[in-house]
């Protein structure tokens, strides 16, 4: 794996890990720790409560997933651990990773309890006795209120992408579920970006934490390459339609609203992109579908509202394309984090219209350059305009599908010819 990725430690075999954990992460190709990874695993393998931070792709799943296998394989009692985390298809992503890391482990159950699934399918779960339960807080708090999750028993707490879920106000459900759990529990907290206060929030719940923190010069990847685009409302749908017609791979755009979602999905349908929605609205069937079809490649573009902008690992996605402005510096770093992970590279666009400068004076300073600490120089892009229209394929289900992994267009090499 690139440099992104590599700690002081050079194997996962260095650590003192049961036997059948280091065959499944062998298995699975992970060999060399990531930096955080190097720095949570022993300390939380020494049962330390833990505040983690380092930038978006760099392994926090398995850095505090790792320690809690570790110790639930070495502890055959009645122990389990408890991850919760902010969005129903992170969930699933976090369940996934750590199927892979249990392996032949059939014996650790694992339950997934998130809104918008059938209860009865989640019961037959927790019926099983569950080592792991993944969930999001408030389908998490119902299933302990109804008794149908025992909390007593929880010896590992983990919370992903802390400060996203104070600031979304899930601060009462977790207080709620904390009431429920034993007082003496290790607890891990994560996220890329873990703001003062929040650290002050979260740490009330932690005992006598280490605070690891993965210094790097610049919070987002240097990876990515980002651009602007200074653009007007009415410009704004032309402009992207330019862009788009640049770029090569899988592409996720960030707006605002569900119903922009929904819009913006259908004019670019319209104009032969294969492009599917994703927002809070939608089912759970259709919100899996969507995310599932962007994972395999089916549709080259997700439209996406915030609710996909935290820590979901498509590892494709080689760009990000923040067609509204994002409402913080924060959510800026976490959305165009969905690219460029696991050391590989990605680029970010962000459309800037003069009613986001007036409306978010912070995002940008006097020049009108990005007021972000990323240290990484943004560059305008020219205005000319080069229109193609990518080819399109009828898929087997009858929808347009863009050849994705075509070479680059000589076009784009002619308009950014510094930036690729
Ligand atoms: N030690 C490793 N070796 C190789 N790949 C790894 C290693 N650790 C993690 N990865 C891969 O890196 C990718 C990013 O990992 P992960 O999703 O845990 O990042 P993250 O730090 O949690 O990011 P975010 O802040 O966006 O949530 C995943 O595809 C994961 O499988
Ligand atoms: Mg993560």
């Amino acid at each position: 794996m690139v440099e992104v990725l590599n700690g002081a430690v050079s194997s996962f075999h260095e650590i003192d890990l049961p036997v059948l954990l280091k065959q499944a992460l062998d298995k699975h190709n992970f060999f060399i720790p990531t930096p955080i990874q190097t720095q949570v695993i022993p300390l939380a393998l020494q049962g330390k409560d833990i505040l983690g931070s380092a930038q978006t792709g760099t392994g926090k799943t398995l850095a505090f997933a790792v320690p809690l296998v570790a110790k639930l394989l070495d502890e055959p009692n009645a122990s389990s651990a408890l991850i919760i985390v902010p969005t129903r298809e992170l969930a699933q992503q976090v369940t996934n990773e750590i199927r892979k890391i249990l392996s032949q482990n059939f014996l650790l159950k694992i339950a997934l309890l998130i809104g918008g699934e059938p209860i009865f399918k989640q019961l037959n779960q927790l019926q099983k006795k569950p080592r792991v339960v993944i969930g999001t807080p408030g389908r998490i708090i119902d299933h302990i209120e109804r008794k149908t999750l025992m909390a007593h028993n929880v010896s590992t707490l983990v919370l992903d992408e802390t400060d996203h879920m104070f600031d979304m106000g899930f601060g009462i459900q977790i207080k709620e579920i904390m009431k429920y759990l034993p007082k003496i529990r290790q607890t891990l907290m994560f996220s890329a970006t873990l703001p003062d206060d929040i650290v002050k929030l979260a740490e009330k719940y932690l005992n006598q934490p280490e605070r690891v923190f993965v210094e790097h010069e610049v919070t987002t990847s240097t990876k990515i390459k980002q651009e602007i685009v200074y653009t007007t409302e009415s410009e704004k749908y032309g402009k992207l339609i330019t862009q788009l017609s640049h770029r090569v791979g899988s592409i996720i755009i960030f707006v605002k609203t569900k119903q922009g979602a929904d819009q913006l999905a259908y004019k670019l349908g319209k104009d032969n992109y294969s492009a599917l929605a994703i927002h809070g609205d939608l089912k759970q069937h259709k919100r899996e579908r969507v995310i599932n079809s962007f994972r395999r490649g089916c549709n080259q573009i997700m439209v996406a509202t915030n609710v996909a902008s935290r820590g979901l690992d498509i590892p494709r996605t080689q760009h990000v394309i923040n067609y509204d402005a994002p409402q913080s510096q924060v959510d800026y770093i976490h959305r165009i984090g969905r690219t460029a992970r696991a050391g590989a590279e990605g680029y970010a666009l962000f459309f800037i219209t003069p009613q986001d400068k007036r409306r978010l004076p912070a995002l940008t300073d006097k020049k009108g350059e990005l007021n972000f600490d990323c240290n990484v120089k943004f560059k305008k892009l020219g205005s000319k305009k080069i229109f193609k229209k990518p080819s399109a394929l009828k898929t087997k289900h009858g929808r347009k599908k863009i050849n994705t992994f075509k070479g680059k267009s000589r076009a784009l090499e002619k308009v950014l010819p510094s930036i690729f």
